[in-house]
């Protein structure tokens, strides 16, 4: 907490460390009351950092009580150093030197989850990105990179099991039933891989065989009741580790990799060196709990973790700017093995409605930044959607222009040059470009450019000629500190279809030979043509094919033309935005309508559509239950000049309800033929299961939307009997939507009866009454507040109820009386003491002002004010608050 502002940290102020630490050994004594961290740090002059004299060493230290200090076994006293909120300074002597520092922490009331903390009755760390200070003094910089050996003490009782990165290569008893490990970690890492943990768990065991032959023992620790949640989580780790092995020539290179599953943090998980730290949430998942959803999601989690060990761990970050280096490209990685492990196409659905949606919002709005950001106040605000999902993105343009293989060929170098090295996200550009001998100057635009930019398309087709020309003029918005944008390298993959719906080859003007398929055409400037030569007939263009590159594609299509496309475009991904964008045409013509108070008329061929695709049996459910998905309210408010929240919610509605009432007897068929084949089959975690259950899911949400009996009937009969939360949630879901409000309650209570033990289910069951769109949001939302299962200290609890009423509950959150703003700044202003972190991140739906009327805007603006005025700010909060206000 601060009286003053944060100050702004500057990419363009980066300097090297003065000191270096080979080596750093901790020894931690837990207690109840209190921590004791002894560290020596081993330290020298950095070789590469000039000056003759001896420059003074500040480490960096928060919330520590300094019990002892020494220089080289010299005993300091309060002369020799200064200390600060936020430093320890002192004058070294020579180039090389030992520091021996004593301090107490307390972990106990550490409620910002941040440094090291209790999560119920076990100790945990979390050091990214800045949390090691809260530790030791230390340099807390990713470019410092040290080995550790690291001791940790504790009561044998409470904590039988002590843990920390490495291997364990000593332990013994102490007096008083107090016991010890000594964990050696043989690889230099950056303090914010530290990780320790201790606690009375159990693992599941298993191992592995590297490509190389080594045995690599694998753990998932949990809390005794969790063990038989952990299979699936051991089974994706085991498929992660082949898959980097085969697709990226990457192997593990510890004896030992250890999971721990967390019941409070404030992320999904973290990459400790071998040892992450998981959200339980990301880790426990089995049948009777959790979703199919819930399943990717652990399954991408555990991948994504492990691929960190190289992209992240063994090729570390220079500085904080550099951050999407490791997880823009980890997060393409664990997409490209999710893809492999299931459904590309559906994947690739996924991931891209998500980046439109919300990380297109994010580029629109106050807290804008580039990949690689200029300037921060507080680093944990930049663990975004941009430096994530928009750097997995540039991450895979990079690999569209170059093929696979030039893509492996520089990821392979990037590792070889870099393994060791704490670099930059130059440095990984540079591996790909002389890898492949190209020259990648003008596309690192996407790396220091903030904004989506728009790419506009128009056709000429000279039918005597023979030629078509698509001429593209592109232009990014401004975004906070940067008015003007240089035109980007924008990779676009596209076809040409003629009237039956083949692909017709392409050639290029000037070219000797035609292509078949698809192509990448590499856009660079402002405006540019293309053109085909040796067109018979008017084609269809599909452009921007896999969603080739993160932009906003305007091309005038008419919807018998993208009704076309959904029929006959060879890309699976193309044939599904075909439909998305036919269903925005349809619904902004609604959305419309009811702003004008006309009577809502939808356009026939959308239901024509989804009539044909419901009957397509050849077509993956999968692919069938995306298509049949709207456009969320939160992308309709994305693409809206000015968000109507009531209009978009009544037009979706109807759309649903008319959808729901036309196409009953397909989607009843559908239903019932997969329920049939879940109540045969036991449970499987595998895409064509998850594919059915899917179809069969939005089928009933949509079916419900009818009222009728047999529905009902049909989602009680679901709801009691299903054997996997699956099917049981959503029949929850439907539920809880519906009118049917004695069914609805019965439902809930017994659900809560249930499952009231399992706190990662009691979450789903806060999401689904959060989410609950009938009017009286706000109360249900406050008055499960008051739920014993409920409390602001978990994060999964406060991210299930207030994140999801104010994120996915618009007509409530946006309720135009603003009680949904005061509710959540209220929850933001209590957060803040408590964790700023979560706080932070809460706010975010606030800081959207811009979309609304000019009413709202006045109402979501006064409460950041209120929030700005409420007392001492974190550093966190500050900086969203005071630049979602500038
Ligand atoms: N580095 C983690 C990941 O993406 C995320 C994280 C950041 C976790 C900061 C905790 C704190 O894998
Ligand atoms: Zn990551």
């Amino acid at each position: 907490m601060r009286t003053e502002q944060p100050k702004v940290i500057r990419l363009q102020d980066y300097q090297a460390p003065a000191y270096l630490i080979d080596e750093t050994h901790l020894t931690f004594e837990l207690f109840e009351d209190r921590t004791l961290v002894h560290a020596q740090l081993v330290m020298r002059r950095n070789p590469a950092s000039e000056g003759a004299a001896l420059p003074p060493l500040t480490l960096h230290g928060q919330e520590l009580q300094l019990q002892a200090l020494a220089l080289d076994d010299r005993p300091l006293g309060g002369g020799d150093y200064q200390l600060s909120d936020e430093s320890l300074t002192l004058q070294p002597t020579s180039a090389a030197f030992v520091i021996d520092s004593t301090v107490l922490i307390h972990p106990e009331n550490n409620t910002a989850l941040e440094g090291l903390y209790k999560s119920g009755k076990m100790f945990c760390t979390q050091c990214e990105a800045e949390g090691f200070r809260k530790i030791t003094y230390y340099l807390d910089r990713p470019d410092v990179m040290s080995r550790f050996t690291t001791t940790v003490s504790a009561e044998r009782q409470r904590y039988p099991v002590l843990l920390s990165n490495g291997n364990p290569i000593a332990s013994g008893e102490e007096e008083d039933g107090r016991h010890w490990v000594t964990w050696e970690d043989p690889f230099r890492k950056p303090a914010y891989l530290f990780a320790l943990v201790a606690g009375d768990l159990w693992a599941l065991e298993d191992s592995f065989v590297t490509a190389s032959g080594r045995e690599v023992a694998l753990r998932i620790y949990v809390e005794p009741e969790n063990l038989d949640k952990c299979q699936h989580a051991m089974g994706s780790l085991k498929k992660a580790m082949r898959w980097d092995e085969e697709a990226y020539g990457r192997e593990y290179d510890l004896d030992i990799f250890m999971i721990v599953a967390v019941n409070d943090f404030n992320m999904g998980a973290m990459e400790n060196k071998g040892l992450n730290i998981f959200n339980s949430s990301a880790v426990l998942a089995r049948a009777e709990t959790a979703t199919d959803a819930a399943h990717q999601r652990v399954e991408a989690i555990v991948a994504h973790e492990y691929f960190h060990n190289w992209s992240g761990n063994r090729v570390t970050c220079r500085d904080w700017f550099q951050l999407s280096l490791k997880e823009g490209f980890t997060v393409l990685r664990d997409s490209q093995f999710s893809a492999d492990m299931n459904s590309p196409t559906v994947k690739r659905i996924e991931d891209v409605a998500y980046l439109r949606t919300h990380q297109f919002a994010e580029d629109a709005g106050p807290m804008a930044h580039s990949v690689r950001p200029e300037s921060y106040m507080e680093i944990s605000n930049f663990y975004t959607l941009t430096i994530y999902e928009k750097g997995a993105e540039v991450v895979r343009m990079i690999q569209t222009l170059l093929g696979a293989e030039g893509f492996r060929k520089g990821s392979d170098l990037y590792f070889e040059r870099h393994d060791g090295q704490a670099v930059t996200c130059d440095d990984f550009v540079r591996a790909m470009e002389d890898a492949n001998g190209v020259d990648l100057t003008q596309f690192k635009r996407w790396y220091s450019q903030a904004g989506t930019p728009r790419l506009q398309v128009s056709e000429d087709y000279d039918a005597s000629a023979r030629r078509y020309r698509l001429t593209f003029r592109q232009n990014c918005p401004a975004t906070p500190q940067q008015a003007e944008k240089l035109p980007f390298v924008i990779p676009l993959a596209l076809g040409l279809l003629d009237g039956r719906g083949r692909e017709l080859p392409l050639r290029l003007e000037g070219e000797a030979q035609a292509v078949s398929g698809t192509r990448v055409l590499a856009l660079t400037e402002a405006e540019q043509s293309f053109v085909f030569v040796d067109v018979d007939t008017r084609p269809l263009p599909s452009l921007l094919r896999g969603f080739s590159a993160p932009v906003k594609l305007e091309f005038p299509y008419s919807r018998d033309q993208l009704l076309f496309l959904m029929q006959h475009d060879s890309d699976g991904f193309n044939r599904w935005e075909a439909g998305q964008q036919l269903a925005v045409q349809v619904l902004q013509e609604l959305i419309g309508q009811h702003r004008a108070g006309e009577a809502l008329r939808l356009d026939p061929r959308l239901l024509d559509a989804l009539r044909a695709v419901l009957a397509d049996a050849a077509l993956d459910p999968a692919m069938v239950a995306e298509v049949l998905s709207l456009p969320s309210e939160a992308y309709l408010t994305e693409i809206s000049e000015v968000a109507d929240v009531d209009a978009i919610h009544a037009a979706r509605e109807f759309a649903r309800k008319a959808i729901a009432e036309a196409l009953y007897q397909p989607l009843w068929q559908r239903y019932s033929a997969n329920r049939e084949l879940s109540r045969q089959t036991a449970y499987v975690a595998e895409a064509a299961h998850f594919a059915r259950r899917a179809l069969q899911n939005i089928a009933l949400s949509y079916l419900m939307l009818s009222e009728r009996a047999e529905v009902l009937e049909a989602t009680v009969e679901q709801f009691r009997s299903s054997d996997n939360m699956t099917e049981r949630l959503n029949a929850l879901a439907v539920l809880v939507n519906s009118p049917f409000e004695a069914e609805r309650d019965a439902a809930l209570a017994d659900f809560a009866e249930q499952f009231r033990d399992d706190p990662l289910v009691m979450d789903q069951w806060f999401s689904v009454q959060a989410g609950n769109t009938r009017p009286g949001g706000l109360e249900r939302v406050q008055a499960l507040m008051r739920h014993p299962a409920f409390t602001l200290k978990n994060p999964n609890k406060v991210r299930a109820l207030i994140g999801a009423f104010a994120n996915q509950n618009l007509v409530n959150f946006h309720q135009g009386d603003g009680s949904g703003y005061r509710f959540l700044a209220d929850q933001v202003i209590t957060l803040n003491a408590l964790n700023p972190q979560i706080a932070a991140r809460l706010l975010a739906p606030l800081t959207r002002w811009r979309k609304y009327d000019e009413r709202r805007q006045a109402l979501l603006k006064a409460e950041l004010e209120r929030i700005l005025a409420s007392g001492e700010l974190s550093s966190d909060v500050y900086e969203v608050v005071s630049k979602s206000l500038a």
